[in-house]
């Protein structure tokens, strides 16, 4: 992401403020802060908007060795599978609509159904944070509405662990991105 101080979109600003944030300290104490004061305040996130028909988009928008930050985008209806988060700290903060996150675990010891936990809901501007001491997690936008959403991963993680809601069984699912600074990949 080449730019000078005066073509510098508030994005690229949030991104170099996480380069420095992850620098500093890689749990990463201020990201929530950073990634509330940006979408409460800037709009240049569209650049980075691709609704599917059919599944949700995970949109790259900038990825260094300690974090990634995504775009995502939730069609109406649409929704992750649970998952987990590879023992990474994961943060999300909405920009459009609203988003909702499901709490799931595992039984204990022997396999089973997942038990569900609370459902939790974030609007305009607020933020989440998640890791696996947590939860597992589907996401969604709230009420099968559409929605957006910025999720940062530190560190990033190109494949994860998805789960059957019946049987808790588990099993690995490579990631991938929708588009990657805003260029649909094989467009
Ligand atoms: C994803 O990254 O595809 C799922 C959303 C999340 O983990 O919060």
């Amino acid at each position: 992401m080449e730019s000078t101080e005066e073509t510098r979109q508030p994005i690229e600003a949030l991104c170099e403020q996480l380069d420095a944030a992850f620098r500093e300290d890689p749990r990463g104490t201020s990201v929530a802060g950073l990634l509330e004061a940006y979408t409460q305040e800037h709009g240049d996130w569209e650049a980075y908007r691709h609704f599917l028909e059919g599944a949700y988009t995970r949109n790259l928008v900038h990825r260094t060795e300690d974090y990634e930050l995504l775009l995502l985008c939730w069609g109406a209806g649409q929704e992750s599978p649970v998952h987990n988060h590879m023992g990474q700290r994961c943060w999300m903060a909405i920009v459009e609509g609203e988003v909702e996150e499901v709490h799931y675990r595992r039984q204990d010891g022997a396999p089973g159904p997942l038990i569900e936990g609370p459902t939790k809901r974030y609007g305009l501007g607020q933020a989440a944070f998640i890791n696996d001491d947590i939860a597992l997690h589907l996401v969604r936008g709230a009420d099968g509405r559409a929605a957006s959403s910025l999720h940062v991963y530190a560190k990033p993680y190109d494949v994860c662990l998805i789960y059957d809601l019946q049987t808790g069984a588990e099993s690995a699912k490579t990631l991938s991105y929708h588009s990657v600074e805003g260029v649909v990949s094989g467009a």
